[in-house]
């Protein structure tokens, strides 16, 4: 079937480079999109109609504006119910909050409850695509997948493997992290669209034995992901030297086991020392921005030009529930704060460039989502600017769809957030 959407439309086909970069993005400020079959045929501008579809009848979105969907690259789907705990640092926050709530995700009931508030969240907030850790029982990864794929919803996920240093209801072994991995994989890599990323939580919570374990299953299976943790707080930075005294640096732990490669995405990157940077930028790994968590935390304060510079793949993520919200558009709020206080100022345009064709690339699915390109999957949000008093009265002083940008992401929430399709059915 057949589905034309009216409103104006914004697709970027590149990273901008600066405010004035026209070249990086398409903007219909009348435009269509025609849609068959879950996917994007094309998009027109008004005046440009073929008669084919101007003949069609259409679902008006004007005066919002339309975007491929948030893609959240990294958040935890059991700790829906952490979010917004007091008083802790990670390894505090960990023990006391975090592994009491996802030792319970070993009941199937109870998974499949937070699988179903997890993916209505992750709609409501305007994200078609999340890369998520479920807890260390592979009840709660089925739960995950079985939910997001009732939406057609494009999901990475996997159970993460951890057998030491937590206790004993969110522990594993090294053999079963293994053995149900596997299992997993065979069941939902690549079915429709989900993805398996294997995931050992971080180096703290696996022995030598599980990261190899977590590398083989990397080599057997070489098209899933990577997704872990890495230098995220001081702390934690320094229990992890004294785990493994015979590695040169973090990194090293990781790239010791064949678990740093262009399909791993590591979780705040804050720390990093130049060298680490380095290797990062020569295996194409991609270091996960979180900056709501980093923020909530106090981990400190990602260093996005020294990593650009060194040529480091980047993503951007909510890590919910160390990040205090599910929008991506708070995220990409306080990603520029963070740079204010590294005195820089990242434009409008590569924010909303990095919440969606710059995380579909950071997943190599630049020709499957992000983008409004012919054959990309019909994942897309209707924004609206004007969806509160405060934003209402802002808009009538902006004058251009930079500025306009820059008021969705600063003021803006789920409540901006008008409507949802992914694959083409409207699900918000
Ligand atoms: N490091 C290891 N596990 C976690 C987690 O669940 N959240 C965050 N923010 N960091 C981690
Ligand atoms: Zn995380």
């Amino acid at each position: 079937m057949k589905i034309l959407i009216r409103g104006r439309i914004l697709n970027f086909k590149k990273e901008p480079l600066s405010i004035s970069d026209t070249e990086s993005y398409l903007y219909l400020d009348d435009g269509f999109m025609m849609i068959e079959d879950k996917k994007i045929v094309g998009l027109k501008a008004s005046g440009e109609l073929p008669e084919s579809w101007s003949s069609m009848d259409y679902i008006d979105h004007r005066p919002n504006l339309i975007i491929p969907g948030f893609i959240d690259v990294h958040n935890h789907f059991p700790q829906l119910q952490v979010i917004a705990s007091y008083g802790t640092q990670l390894m505090d926050w960990l023990e006391k909050y975090t592994f009491p709530e996802e030792a319970k995700f070993n009941n199937r009931n109870y998974s499949k409850k937070i699988a179903k508030s997890f993916v209505k969240t992750l709609i409501e907030n305007g994200t078609t695509t999340s890369v998520s850790f479920c807890s260390v029982h592979k009840e709660s990864a089925d739960a995950l997948f079985r939910e997001a794929e009732k939406f057609n919803m494009c999901i990475v996920a996997g159970k993460v493997m951890m057998d030491r240093n937590a206790p004993n209801a969110v522990l594993d072994t090294a053999q079963i992290s293994y053995d149900e991995s596997k299992c997993l994989i065979q069941k939902w890599h690549k079915k429709n669209r989900a993805r398996y990323a294997i995931s050992p939580r971080f180096a703290i919570t696996s022995t030598r034995e599980q990261l190899a374990v977590a590398g083989a299953l990397k080599t057997e299976f070489q098209d899933c992901y990577v997704q872990t943790h890495i230098s995220e707080n001081q702390d934690e930075i320094q229990l992890t030297q004294s785990l493994f005294p015979e590695r040169k640096n973090y990194l090293d732990i990781y790239l010791h086991n064949g678990l740093v490669g262009s399909e791993t995405l590591l979780g705040h990157a804050i720390h990093l020392d130049m060298y680490e940077q380095s290797q990062m930028s020569e295996a194409r790994a991609v270091a996960v921005h979180c900056p709501t968590s980093n923020l909530f935390l106090g981990s400190g304060l990602f260093d996005l030009a020294s990593l650009k510079m060194k040529g480091v793949r980047t993503g951007i993520a909510t890590d919910t529930g160390g990040g205090t919200s599910h929008s991506m558009l708070k995220t990409l709020a306080d990603a520029y704060k963070i740079q204010q206080l590294r005195g820089y100022s990242i434009n409008p345009l590569s924010s909303f460039y990095w919440g969606t064709l710059g995380n579909a690339l950071s997943l190599g699915l630049g020709d499957e989502i992000g983008n409004f390109c012919p054959g990309s999957f019909a994942d897309f949000i209707v924004l609206n600017s004007c969806a509160t008093q405060l934003s209402k009265i802002r808009m009538n002083t902006c004058d251009s769809l930079v500025e306009e940008l820059f008021v969705l992401q600063t003021l803006g929430d789920d409540r901006f957030v008008d409507s949802v399709y992914i694959a083409g059915k409207k699900q918000k």
